[in-house]
């Protein structure tokens, strides 16, 4: 799958992967005998209008079945969601899945790391996202230490991400370390998706963001974890920041689908930060991301022409 999306798309594509050519057919205008002679009647145009460009239609269902099973059909995508009217723009994009992710601190929270995120701010912005009533799988990030106290800490957390919060599944950043509680919640009934790769919740220890899987003892590690995450049940994976041909070969490997974010285009599918798409941050964003919208600017330029109407006391429109 390519991280470029802009070309622009007139196959017709159904969810079994077949295609067929719907190219918007312009209709060339008839001109009447009494317009050809140049009289006062009237000339019906057939302009080529936006709704006639047929979308690809691609079936989304919110459960986590529909989403491993996807791979091998068609590429997975994902997109992070904050607040309920993020969520009910990303939903109307029509994802495979929204994850709330601790992401939240940075983008919109204003902390430096996601390590400052409580369970309760996962649960208040899930259930925030919720009340949007997405159409697809709702994910939510497990929060900085709440994998690590015991397994009873972990059980509640999940338990309330999904009862207070209305999450279908949860995320928990991790390989191997965390495979048998992963394995103890799946039994339980709580739908695990899984993260390797950078574990931005482990920066502190790391000492910053960067690439994993370049060396062949780092990349056969990280094999290691996704197995194991495999065995203990996940639907699908995260992978962040792999070397891309690890994260390629990877996803051809496991059976649950491999998502990437700043893998190359390699794996089963994409997720990316949301505020980083649509150039609507305050932060840096990382360099693999191609922005789709200069929000940034967008929203100055509207806020400094109100702010400038209301001084001269120029009407509000
Ligand atoms: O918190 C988050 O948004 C994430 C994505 C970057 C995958 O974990």
């Amino acid at each position: 799958m390519s991280e470029d999306n802009s070309k622009p798309v007139n196959k017709e594509v159904s969810t079994d992967g077949t295609s067929k050519d719907s190219s918007p057919k312009v209709k060339r205008a008839r001109t009447t005998s009494r317009a050809k002679q140049g009289s006062r009647a009237r000339i019906t145009q057939t302009k080529p209008s936006v709704k006639s460009i047929a979308k690809p239609s691609f079936n989304v269902e919110p459960t986590t079945s529909f989403v491993r099973n996807l791979k091998g059909k068609r590429p997975i995508v994902g997109l992070t969601a904050y607040d309920t009217i993020m969520a009910s723009a990303v939903s109307q994009a029509n994802v495979d899945f929204i994850l709330v992710g601790d992401s939240l601190g940075t983008t919109v929270l204003g902390f430096d790391t996601t390590i400052p995120v409580t369970i309760d701010d996962m649960i208040r912005h899930t259930a925030a996202v919720r009340r949007a009533n997405p159409h697809c799988l709702l994910v939510a990030d497990l929060p900085f230490g709440e994998a690590s106290l015991s397994f009873d800490r972990l059980l509640d957390s999940c338990r309330r991400l999904m009862q207070q919060g209305g999450a279908d599944a949860v995320k928990i950043e991790g390989g191997r370390d965390v495979a048998d509680d992963i394995e103890k919640l799946v039994a339980t009934g709580i739908p695990v998706m899984g993260h390797i790769g950078l574990l931005p919740q482990t920066v502190k220890a790391i000492g910053g963001y960067r690439k994993f899987g370049e060396t062949k003892e780092e990349a056969e590690s990280i094999y290691t974890d996704a197995i194991t995450l495999e065995e203990a049940g996940c639907f699908a994976i995260i992978a962040e920041m792999l070397d891309q041909q690890v994260a390629s070969e990877l996803s051809r490997q496991i059976l649950p689908p491999l998502i990437g974010i700043g893998c190359g285009d390699g794996c089963d599918g994409q997720i990316l930060v949301t505020t980083d798409v649509l150039g609507w941050s305050h932060g840096q964003v990382p360099k693999f991301v191609k922005p789709y919208l200069n929000m940034n600017k967008l929203v100055s330029d509207a806020l400094d022409k109100y702010v400038g109407d209301v001084r001269l006391k120029k009407e509000n429109p």
